[in-house]
């Protein structure tokens, strides 16, 4: 397995799950890792990611020199090329020239890190390679021992090692797609140099966890709140294999979800899979505390928090539950751990942890916390979760309760789950669900003038949203084609009562948030 240090960089998480996919455990740890928890931890090989200081600052991160002296391979990206020449001996100075954006490289001498992957061949037969720069610094002393494997006009140091010591050092990005041979170089270092093997697959994920769930839970009861996410699903499949029948599940059906939803999480769980789901019809009991309330962020806070006393309610009636599961995943933990350290902001809530009864005493686990989506995803997948299920868009804890204007009816949550399923059904039979990063229909309250037939219509409208994102900080709207939007238009309009109109969004975010609430 394999160790990397977090020096900061927007692309450290990518480090990682590029990795994974050469198919290698590895771990995200902050830079400021001790000595003893790195030997500990006991890696094959360890990469120092890239940061945003500069190595010249008073008071920069380094690396604990153990990192040097394992005896294992060392892999030093941006940053931690720099940190590592500089902790090593040599000397990195100010460039001139900054480089951010594209930048081709030459491979010098026949590095192991490099050899024979290249995009072109030079005219003096110099491997070169397009890649992704992004810095300020260079190195300008080489440290003892180190020598010179690619170069660019403005970096003659642009990739640096000691191959006796196995340290390797580039001063571009591999992790990021622009560096086209990014995932071979990756490679190469993991499995080559570092000698890992591609041990980390669905298969082997799988396996490993149900040993280590049945190890941590042993005989007793554990408690999932099921929500037909993504994460749940997957843990609720996962705990099932590993304990069966001492995993019991609640599933609150709050009267805002999609169409037909409660019951294809009771078919696939309850049915299919034979997990025991207890459903709980709760939509009168929420759509009462939503009465006349028309602000979203009090609309989020009454669904939240009726979410934990329905779920509090289920809880108390079982017996002997000792363990609450929780659908928590890497990138959590990362941005938990960060925050700590002062590094990442956010940290994920899960509001269906805090209000459990204190005398329930619940501990957690917390199967996934090693994963990340696209892991969890295809374990999913593995356990037998219809792909359909696990490659779903997201959809917002609150559910259509933010996705109806104001205040929410129980009319107007059956006239958008109506025009919702046309879109998405239309989506997916015009081949364009996977192309958009999430779609949806919006309930707008304000009412329009149409004509259906001779009669005059006075009623809502309906709006439609689908973006295109990588994170969902920023997303644009999706250009869908206007005969599929002609199409899905004219469905809700003639299948759909009390609609007078469907609008299509083109805000991007910003300046618009992904929901309209
Ligand atoms: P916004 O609207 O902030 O949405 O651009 C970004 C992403 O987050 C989802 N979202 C939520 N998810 N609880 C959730 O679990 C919420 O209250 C919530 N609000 C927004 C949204 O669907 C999009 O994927």
């Amino acid at each position: 397995r394999l160790l990397i240090l977090d020096f900061g960089s927007q692309y450290t998480q990518l480090i990682a799950r590029r990795v994974r996919e050469a198919g290698v455990y590895c771990e995200l740890h902050a830079w400021d890792m001790d000595a003893q928890s790195i030997r500990e931890f006991a890696p094959s090989g360890v990469i120092l990611s890239g940061g945003p200081q500069s190595v010249h600052e008073t008071e920069t991160p380094r690396a604990d020199p153990i990192v040097f002296e394992l005896g294992v391979p060392v892999l030093g990206i941006c940053y931690g090329l720099q940190t590592m020449a500089a902790q090593l001996g040599g000397a990195v100075v100010p460039s001139t020239h900054r480089e951010y954006g594209y930048a081709q490289v030459r491979a010098r001498g026949h590095s192991r890190l490099l050899r024979d992957i290249e995009d072109h061949t030079s005219s003096e037969g110099y491997g070169l390679l397009d890649v992704w720069m992004s810095h300020g610094d260079r190195v300008d002393v080489l440290p003892p021992g180190f020598s010179v494997i690619a170069e660019t006009d403005s970096a003659p140091l642009a990739g640096i090692a000691d191959e006796s010591r196995r340290f390797y050092g580039v001063q571009f990005h591999p992790e990021v797609t622009h560096t086209r041979q990014g995932q071979r170089i990756l490679e190469r270092f993991v499995h080559d140099i570092c000698g890992c093997g591609r041990l980390w697959t669905p298969d082997n994920i799988i396996e490993d966890s149900l040993g280590r769930i049945r190890a941590q839970v042993g005989r007793d009861k554990v408690l999932l709140g099921l929500s037909g996410g993504v994460d749940s699903s997957v843990v609720a499949a996962l705990l099932h294999r590993a304990i069966g029948d001492q995993l019991t599940c609640v599933f609150v059906d709050n009267g805002l979800l999609r169409l037909g939803e409660g019951d294809q999480v009771m078919s696939t769980f309850a049915r299919h899979m034979g997990v025991r789901v207890i459903r709980v019809d709760a939509e009168e009991r929420f759509l009462g505390r939503l009465k006349g309330v028309n602000d979203p962020e009090q609309k989020r806070k009454i669904i939240g928090n009726t979410f934990i006393e329905v779920f509090d309610d289920e809880a108390s009636k079982l017996e002997d539950v000792k363990w609450l599961a929780q659908g928590t995943i890497y990138p959590d933990v990362i941005e938990s751990a960060g925050s700590k350290t002062g590094k990442a902001k956010v940290i994920k809530s899960h509001h269906n942890v805090g209000g459990l009864p204190e005398e329930m005493n619940l501990k957690l686990v917390e199967p996934l916390r090693e994963l990340f989506k696209d892991e969890v995803r295809r374990i999913g997948v593995e356990l037998g979760l219809p792909s359909e299920m696990v490659y779903r868009h997201p959809f917002p804890g609150p559910g259509l309760g933010v996705r109806i204007l104001g205040e929410v009816h129980k009319d107007s949550a059956d006239t958008l789950r109506q025009a919702d399923h046309i879109f998405i059904e239309e989506l997916r039979r015009a081949d364009l669900y996977d192309q958009v990063s999430q779609a949806f229909a919006v309930f707008l309250p304000v009412r329009s003038v149409g004509v259906v037939g001779d009669n005059r219509l006075y009623a809502p409208v309906i709006a439609l949203r689908a973006v295109e994102t990588i994170d969902f900080m920023t997303a644009r709207w999706a250009h869908l084609p206007y005969d599929f939007l002609d199409l899905v238009c004219r469905r809700i309009a003639n299948e759909v009562p009390n609609v007078s109109r469907v609008v299509y969004d083109i805000t991007g975010k910003p300046p618009g948030t992904i929901e309209w609430e």
